[in-house]
C-alpha cells in the first residue's frame, strides 16, 4: 500500500474524525427524504412547486429578486459570467489565479464561452482594491471567491469588499460572488447574507459544502439576469427533468446546519490553535475566518504520513486522510469543520496533539 493510501485507510479506521460532517454516502439522501411526502409531484424541467419554493426561499435569504437552482456551481458561474460579458459586449472577466474557474473547470469558461480571464493578485494573496484599480483592461465582470479556498480560505476585510463594490459600480463592472462557502463566512463578518450579497450583482451558493447536501447550487440576482440564466441552463443540459433529490437534500441540510456556522467557525479557530502549538506546523490563515483552513508542515510529505498514521492508531482520532506536497520540504492539507468536530472528546484530542508535537519536536521517535 502506498503511504497515501495507508494514511487514508488509517484515517477511515479511527473512532473520531475532526473534519467534515461525516461520510458522503447514500444515507445523506435517505435521511433528507425521511419526512418527505412521497406523493408530492416532482419538479419538471425547472418548473413545479418543489423547485420554485426553494428558489423563492433562497432569493429571500440572499436578498435578491430571483434565484435559480442549478445542478452545479461550475455550470452556474460560467453562465453568470457569460451573461455579464454578453451584456457589455466585452468577453473579459477578472478573478484570482487560484479560483475554481481557473484551476478546476478544465477551462470551461475559455473553451465553451471564449471568455478571457485577467488574473488578479498574487497566487498566495487575496484580491485588494488596488489590484482592481490597477487593471488596465476593460472587463465586464469581477469575480470574488469568498473565502479564497485554495489559500486556506482567506478573506478580505469587509471594508475592502465594500470599496471594491463601490468602485465596480462606478466603473460599470459587474461584481459576481463565488459564494460556494458564503454561509460559512457570515459569522466572521458578523453580517447577514443579505448584507453581503447586496454588494454583488450576482451570487452563487453551494448546498453540498458547509451545508452538506448531495449537490447543487443557487444562482441569484435580478429577475432579468436569472431569466437569462435559465435559458443558458437549458443550453448547458442543466435542466434535468427532475432535480428534486438535490433540492430536497439541499433544503433539508440548510435547515439543519445554517445556524451551526458559528459553531463550525469556533471549532476551526480552536483546532487551528492546537496545530499552531506544534513544532514546524502552522495554519493558513493563522486564525481561521470561516470553518476552513490549511495546515502546513515544514516537513516532507513522506515523513509526515507515517507520523500521522501512528497518531491515528494510538489516539483513535483522525486528522486528515490526504496530504499534498508543496515542495520536497513542505506539505499541507485542508481542514473544514462540520458536525463531527463536536463529537471528538477534548481530552483525547489534546492528548493526540501532545503526541504529535512530541514526534515533530523529536522528543519521541
Ligand atoms: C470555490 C468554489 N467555487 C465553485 C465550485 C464549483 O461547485 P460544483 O462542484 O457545484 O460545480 C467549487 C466546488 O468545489 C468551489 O469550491
Amino acid at each position: 500500500m502506498s503511504e497515501n493510501n495507508m494514511l487514508l485507510e488509517a484515517y477511515k479506521e479511527t473512532n473520531y474524525q475532526v473534519t467534515s460532517h461525516g461520510k458522503r454516502n447514500v444515507d445523506i439522501l435517505k435521511e433528507a427524504l425521511k419526512t418527505i411526502d412521497g406523493q408530492q409531484d416532482s419538479d419538471m424541467y425547472g418548473e413545479g412547486k418543489i423547485i420554485e419554493d426553494f428558489q423563492d426561499k433562497m432569493a429571500a435569504y440572499l436578498g435578491k429578486e430571483s434565484a435559480i437552482f442549478f445542478p452545479s456551481g461550475t455550470m452556474a458561474q460560467q453562465i453568470a459570467l457569460r451573461i455579464w460579458c454578453d451584456q457589455k459586449g466585452i468577453k473579459k472577466v477578472a478573478y484570482h489565479p487560484l479560483c475554481h474557474l481557473e484551476i478546476h473547470e478544465e477551462d470551461g469558461l475559455k473553451e465553451l464561452h471564449q471568455i478571457e480571464p485577467i488574473l488578479l493578485a498574487d497566487k498566495n494573496t487575496i484580491i485588494t482594491l488596488d489590484d482592481v484599480m490597477n487593471l488596465n483592461e476593460e472587463i465586464s465582470c469581477l469575480l470574488l471567491e469568498l473565502p479564497q479556498r485554495e489559500i486556506g480560505g482567506q478573506l478580505p476585510d469587509y471594508e475592502t469588499i465594500e470599496s471594491i463594490s463601490i468602485y465596480c459600480r462606478k466603473k460599470g463592472i459587474k461584481l459576481h460572488l463565488d459564494g460556494a462557502r458564503l454561509f460559512e463566512i457570515l459569522p466572521y463578518y458578523e453580517k447577514s447574507a443579505v448584507e453581503v450579497c447586496a454588494l454583488f450583482d450576482s451570487v452563487y451558493v453551494s448546498f453540498y459544502k458547509g451545508i452538506g447536501g448531495v449537490a447543487g447550487a443557487i444562482l441569484a440576482g435580478d429577475k432579468s439576469f436569472t431569466d437569462e440564466s435559465k435559458i443558458w441552463k437549458r443550453r448547458h443540459g442543466g435542466d434535468l427533468i427532475s432535480l428534486y433529490p438535490y433540492i430536497i437534500s439541499g433544503d433539508y441540510y440548510f435547515e439543519q446546519r445554517i445556524n451551526k456556522m458559528e459553531q463550525y467557525y469556533e471549532g476551526a479557530k480552536e483546532l487551528a490553535a492546537l496545530y499552531n502549538q506544534c513544532t514546524d506546523v502552522s495554519t493558513v490563515p493563522i486564525q481561521p475566518v470561516s470553518n476552513m483552513f490549511h495546515v502546513h508542515f515544514q516537513w516532507p510529505k513522506e515523513k509526515v504520513e507515517p507520523i500521522l498514521v501512528d497518531i491515528y492508531r494510538e489516539s483513535g482520532i483522525g486528522l486528515t486522510g490526504h496530504l499534498r506536497e508543496v515542495s520536497e520540504k513542505e506539505c499541507y492539507f485542508e481542514v473544514s469543520i462540520g458536525d463531527q468536530y463536536n463529537e471528538v472528546p477534548k481530552d483525547q484530542l489534546n492528548a493526540a496533539f501532545q503526541h504529535l508535537n512530541e514526534k515533530l519536536s523529536g522528543v519521541i521517535k
